[in-house]
């Protein structure tokens, strides 16, 4: 109530009385929405989150979640086939999310010591009525090295990194499947490097869709690249 109060006094500092009367309706749907304070978690992006960020790597931002559940379900598989890796897994909102979802497994692989230890906390303290999975585990590695688990996996990319790390997350992916019968599904959303996908010999795109809002004007909101491993 006191934050609220602070924030009213200095918004009609800022901007006025008729500014803020016509802010207020955004702030209460923002305050209703938001995802961390509806949960108490720690997702939102913070400028330090991209400190020290390597060249190769893209910054921090966190699954949209409406988006996320329109994609995994789009999908039409029996999701606990799959164990779910998200390579550059960042503060966890993706896991929180897959976790709506039955999969075998759930793991996130994350480069950056101090986003790890947050999607950990995360994976903690989030209560969530639909939430069917307790267990998320949390990797801090680098998603180039990291050696994939058996059994079938559904691989989630939103836009972690560039060619570079891309091509060793592949050229692992391709012994993986050299070494076992498996199926791969790859969710690759805002694919920027989704050439070296398209050129994989051992993986076939079976979707590309921009999503846009249901309402506000059918803005665009993401786009999505859905690759399987050819059989
Ligand atoms: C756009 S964020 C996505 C976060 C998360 N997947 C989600 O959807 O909520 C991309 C994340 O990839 C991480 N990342 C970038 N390069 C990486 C690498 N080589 N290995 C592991 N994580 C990496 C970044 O630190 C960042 O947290």
């Amino acid at each position: 109530m006191m934050d609220t109060l602070v924030r009213l006094r200095a918004s009609l500092r800022k901007n006025g009385w008729w500014r803020t009367l016509t802010l207020i309706p955004r702030n209460i749907l923002f305050q209703l929405t938001d995802f961390d304070r509806k949960h108490g978690t720690n997702t939102g992006f913070q400028a330090e989150d991209d400190a020290g960020l390597p060249r190769e790597h893209e910054g921090y931002e966190g699954a949209p979640p409406r988006l996320f559940h329109r994609i995994i379900r789009s999908l039409d598989i029996a999701p606990e086939h799959y164990a779910f890796i998200d390579l550059g897994s960042g503060k966890g909102k993706a896991l929180l999310l897959a976790a709506h979802h039955p999969f075998r497994r759930i793991i996130g692989v994350e480069y950056n010591p101090r986003l790890d230890a947050i999607a950990a906390e995360n994976a903690r303290i989030y209560r969530h009525p639909e939430r069917r999975m307790h267990a998320i585990e949390t990797i801090r590695d680098d998603a180039g090295a990291f050696d994939l688990p058996p059994g079938d996996l559904l691989i989630y990319l939103f836009n972690p990194f560039k060619a570079a790390i891309m091509e060793r997350v592949l050229a692992n992916l391709e012994r993986a499947l050299q070494a076992e019968p498996l199926d791969v599904l790859i969710v690759y959303q805002n694919p920027t490097q989704r050439r070296l996908l398209d050129q994989a010999p051992f993986l076939e795109r079976i979707a590309y869709r921009e999503y846009r809002t249901k309402r506000f004007r059918k803005m665009p909101i993401g786009r999505v690249a859905i690759y399987r491993n050819r059989r």
